[in-house]
């Protein structure tokens, strides 16, 4: 299975393009790291590849067909802040199972743990509310994770861990990963290739 963009050009305002004929491809048993100067239209691309934004030209497809998007979104986000995404009124049991209820292996993998579920989003770290975002974007239909500076906000030792568990989750599951990050190190370490975005981007 393979996740691709082509020639993407998207502006928010008339005032100043962000992308120009963008185009990347991922394939499903592959990690793909990009890299990029702060506010270059990273983050603008990955709502793009993950249905956030449609309004842009070009295209993106799974297996050069357009993304189904009845039910389920095949493509998810996973993003810099977790706490964003959740609803600050629900607990976080109801946040986690929200689109699909994880098996407790998981929980274990992601190192979840059970006590948290019954506090509010405002009661966790963010740390701890990112491993909640990682597991709700793992349900059994994702083919493809857009992970958005998801360890940005974590110590060495956990951002192993949770990049060591997202890995094997995926590579099992036949998932790929498009991983964006300034730590170069990083993307060195997890990814098959690197795509630096000014490279990608032709404004
Ligand atoms: N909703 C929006 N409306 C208007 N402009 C926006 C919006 N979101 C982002 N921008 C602008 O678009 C540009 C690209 O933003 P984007 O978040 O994609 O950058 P980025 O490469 O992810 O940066 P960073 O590395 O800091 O996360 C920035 O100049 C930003 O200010
Ligand atoms: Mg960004």
């Amino acid at each position: 299975m393979n996740l691709k963009a082509n020639n993407i050009t998207f502006s928010y305002s008339k005032k100043r393009q962000i992308l120009k004929d963008v185009s990347l491809s991922i394939n499903n048993n592959e990690i793909i790291g990009l890299i990029g100067d702060s506010g270059s239209g990273k983050s603008t691309l990955c709502k793009i590849l993950s249905g956030y934004i449609t309004n842009y030209t070009g295209e993106v497809t799974m297996d050069n067909k357009a993304i189904p998007d009845k039910d389920f979104y095949p493509v998810q986000l996973i993003y810099q802040h977790p706490e964003k995404t959740m609803n600050p009124k629900w607990k976080m049991e109801k946040v986690l199972n929200e689109s699909w209820t994880p098996t407790q292996e998981l929980k274990d993998t992601f190192g979840l743990k059970d006590t948290w579920l019954t506090r509010w989003p405002n009661e966790l770290s963010g740390g701890e509310l990112q491993r909640f975002s990682i597991l709700r974007a793992l349900n059994p239909k994702t083919k493809f994770i857009i992970a958005d500076e998801i360890s940005t906000m974590l110590d060495a030792v956990t951002q192993v861990q949770i990049w060591e568990a997202l890995i094997k989750h995926c590579k099992a599951n036949n998932i790929g990963i498009l991983a964006v990050s300034h730590d170069e190190e990083l993307l060195e370490v997890i990814c098959d290739d690197i795509l630096h975005f000014d490279e990608i981007n032709n404004l």
